[in-house]
């Protein structure tokens, strides 16, 4: 279990303050100057070292991309920082803590990750429904310039620098970083063809990174505590310690920080106090936020919860949103629900992802119910391998994975339904 001294959001359940002064009495914002003085190039070959992975979901090696942005710029253009707080996929609150709690970590970090990036500004696309969180990191943005630490001479190191918070309006598809770049454009939020990738062409034509929450409010703490200790935790290629967002049924549902790889059983026994109705009782859960394929009881038990571990398991980490099901769960309304939920987000921008969702949904719907035909599971699955890969952006891939992930562990449950459904139709009918 990590220790409370190795913890980097140490007010993420605000007991204290989150304000400048509070924040500084736990550390932050210590001395930043000497942080920024270590050079860019220094900053980021630090963050190399960490082995930090993107937060957001999919776990793009921090340091390296901000190495892609350019070292000199091209035609006047700056560069900028977007920092990506539409936290919007089900399941996942853990950006919401620290903007609550914890806000001047992220300020904070905005301006070191700025810096070794040369980014002019970072713009902090915050989501609409964010009402309260977007008051707070204003407010906290608000004292960071009024004390200095931001700004023109930020943090009196000769390095001007500016942070903009951005208000989305409920589209979960702004939460995808060039759909995102786009709405910050005052476009309608649709992705955009990648290459070029935001590092080369993103905000208004200039080179653009774009990181989750997390991934910039740890920078830091590792900065401060070096990137050996970060890589201390968790194991190669799933280094450092990460906000777990566990819901559904365990007993008491919380965000925690954890060191990464830790196995899902201790992750529920020592945080949440265990399954409801007991370990026996446990059916299904989808580890990293509705994005990701379950993975079934047996299989989940000492799993490490990291991007390898859970990736052998033909699932993902994810945003580290682990929703826990157990068998009072009706696993195919579940999934047919997160399939609603992608065919309503869907931008419309490509013909798969468009009629596809729809389609997959319907589907979804009719074998919940088992108004199908046998054959319809297979059907299903071959429309699921049409729509993965084949559409600009991931949200294509996030519609078919859980339907993949369902037929795949529960493909008895869906036979039983159409059976059950059919023997009632022919009883009906004698
Ligand atoms: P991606 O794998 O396409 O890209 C990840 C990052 O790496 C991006 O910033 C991309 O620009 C960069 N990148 C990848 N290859 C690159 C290259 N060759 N050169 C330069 N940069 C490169 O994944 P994407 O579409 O950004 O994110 C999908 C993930 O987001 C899903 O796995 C899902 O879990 C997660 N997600 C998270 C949400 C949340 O609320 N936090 C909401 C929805 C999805
Ligand atoms: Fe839009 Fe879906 Fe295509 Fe993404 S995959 S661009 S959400 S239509």
């Amino acid at each position: 279990m990590l220790a409370d001294k190795d913890r980097i959001f140490t007010n993420v359940y605000g007991f204290q303050d989150w304000s400048l002064k509070a924040a500084q009495a736990r550390g932050d914002w210590d001395d930043t100057k000497a942080l920024l003085a270590r050079g860019q190039d220094s900053i980021i070959e630090e963050m190399k070292a960490s082995g930090l992975r993107g937060r957001g979901g999919a776990g793009f090696p921090t340091g390296l991309k901000w190495s892609f942005m350019p070292k000199e710029s091209k035609d006047g253009r700056p560069s900028f920082l977007v920092i990506n707080a539409d936290e919007s996929e089900p399941g996942s609150c853990k950006d919401r803590e620290i903007i609550r709690h914890d806000p001047h970590k992220l300020v904070e970090g905005a301006l070191i990750a700025g810096f070794a990036m040369r980014a002019r500004a970072a713009y902090i696309y915050i989501r609409g429904e964010y009402i309260r969180e977007a008051e707070t990191l204003q407010a906290a943005i608000d004292e960071a310039y009024d004390a200095g630490l931001i700004g023109k001479n930020a943090c009196g190191s000769g390095y001007d620098f500016d942070v903009f918070m951005h208000r989305g309006a409920g589209a979960y598809i702004c939460g995808e970083e060039t759909a995102m770049i786009e709405s910050l454009e005052g476009k309608k939020g649709q992705p955009r063809l990648k290459p070029p990738f935001p590092a080369g062409a993103g905000l208004y034509g200039c080179p653009t990174t774009v990181n989750n929450v997390e991934s910039i409010a740890v920078v830091p703490t590792i900065l401060r505590r070096g990137a050996s200790w970060f890589s201390s935790f968790g194991r190669e290629n799933n280094a450092g310690t990460k906000l777990f967002q566990i819901s559904g049924h365990v007993e008491r549902p919380c965000v925690v920080e954890e060191a990464m790889s830790i196995p899902f059983r201790e992750l529920i026994e020592k945080h949440c106090g265990g399954i409801r109705g007991g370990w026996d009782n446990l059916l299904a859960v989808i580890p990293g936020g509705s994005s990701v394929p379950l993975v079934p009881a047996a299989e989940i038990m000492d799993a490490p919860m990291d991007f390898d571990g859970l990736k052998a398991l033909g699932s993902g980490l994810g945003t580290a949103a682990v929703i826990v099901m157990d068998k009072s769960t009706d696993i195919v309304r579940a999934i047919s629900r997160i399939s609603y939920f992608y065919k309503h987000e869907s931008c419309g921008q490509c013909t798969p992802c468009r009629e596809g969702t729809g389609w997959m949904w319907r589907v979804m719907e009719r074998l919940r119910t088992g108004d199908a035909a046998i054959e319809e599971i297979d059907m299903l699955h071959d429309v699921t391998k049409q729509v993965e890969g084949h559409t600009i952006c991931a949200l294509g891939d996030a519609a078919a994975w859980p339907i993949q992930g369902l037929i795949r562990h529960f493909r008895p449950e869906l036979e039983r339904r159409i059976a059950e459904h059919n023997a009632q139709f022919q009883e009906a009918a004698e």
